[in-house]
């Protein structure tokens, strides 16, 4: 019968045989899979496991200490964490066009993810054969099949990687539904605020500034998140929602009047959707005093912000993100 104590014995046995005596890589985003995959990677073979997690400086308040100092101190696990806030802002600057955002965003992720991987690779220890992934089920069954391999293309050339690295994969998840992987991620000890985590966009904060991705702006953005989220989760409310991005529209401004005078500051937008799978929303019936609380807050405690609205729209033909 299905236990989550029964999927994680079967799961460690399973990774153990695989592995053997050689080492695995697994990339962390902050997300459930990504954490649940390891932390099982890590309860079969510990050391022999490296955990690699890009930060750059587009996750939200308290996202990557969640991972460095929470996931950490549930699951032991050995983790690389590369700080590349400043080469994603600089690859950032002067683009505003969202496409051109996430394929910058995307591509600076592989090469930093490979220059990590290309280290711990060259550290000395048995050879580094495998790759954890946090595969779904769903996405097994949308990709038809899956294969085995991946095929980590070096196209960059960083740090003597060979032209085309292959690792075999390792997905402990692939027979998995997202509320059983959130299961055995309770059941292995994760933090209540991974496992429960809403979905996060891999670009992060990058695609939820309308217009020019800085520093300057993804604090601010980052106070107003944090401002929502709080007023959510206290009025109980998160398991409600799908998620509700925050978004900032950073070219507009509007005339405000805060303190003992005139404010021209951009407006926040919330976008709470409802949703079974993110294919099609329907914008979420806030109760008024929630949403008069978060927009209390966040004009009276994010500076420059004067003006917060709330996006109305369903998918279609809205998409759930802004950008
Ligand atoms: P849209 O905006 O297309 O979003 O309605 C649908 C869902 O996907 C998430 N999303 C992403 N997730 N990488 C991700 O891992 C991405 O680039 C990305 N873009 C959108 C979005 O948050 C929503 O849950």
């Amino acid at each position: 019968s299905w236990t989550t104590g029964n999927v994680i014995e079967e799961q460690v046995a399973a990774i153990r045989e695989q592995v053997g005596d050689k080492r695995a890589i697994c990339g962390l985003s902050g997300g459930v899979d990504s954490a649940v995959a390891a932390a099982l990677v890590q309860k079969a073979i510990g050391s022999q496991l490296t955990c690699v997690y890009v930060d750059h400086g587009l996750m939200r308040k308290g996202e990557t200490e969640q991972v460095e100092k929470d996931f950490v101190a549930a699951t032991g696990v050995q983790l690389k964490v590369v700080d590349a806030e400043e080469r994603f802002l600089k690859a950032l600057a002067g683009v505003s066009d969202p496409e051109e955002k996430r394929k910058i965003i995307g591509r600076e992720f592989i090469r930093v993810f490979e220059q990590a991987q290309a280290e711990i690779i060259a550290d000395a220890g048995p050879a580094v054969e495998f790759l954890v992934q946090g595969t779904l089920y769903p996405d097994v069954v949308e990709s038809g099949g899956g294969t085995g391999t991946a095929n980590i293309k070096s196209h960059h050339n960083v740090g003597g990687l060979p032209e085309d690295l292959e690792f075999k994969l390792i997905e402990p998840l692939r027979k998995l539904f997202k509320d059983e992987v959130r299961m055995v991620g309770q059941g292995l000890g994760l933090p209540e605020e991974i496992v429960q985590r809403q979905p996060f966009p891999g670009p992060g904060l990058g695609i939820r500034i309308v217009g020019e991705v800085t520093k300057e702006r993804l604090d601010l953005l980052r106070e107003a998140d944090a401002i929502a989220r709080e007023e959510l989760t206290a009025a109980g409310l998160d398991r409600d929602i799908w998620q509700c991005p925050v978004v900032l529209l950073a070219d507009v401004r509007s005339v405000g009047v805060q303190g003992d005078g005139r404010t021209y500051g951009p407006p926040i937008v919330l976008r709470p959707v409802s949703s079974e799978d993110a294919m099609t929303a329907d914008w979420s019936r806030l109760p008024y005093d929630v949403l008069a609380k978060i927009s209390t807050r966040i004009t009276n405690e994010v500076r420059d912000v004067n003006r917060v609205v709330l996006d109305v729209t369903s998918k279609p033909p809205g998409t759930i993100e802004w950008e």
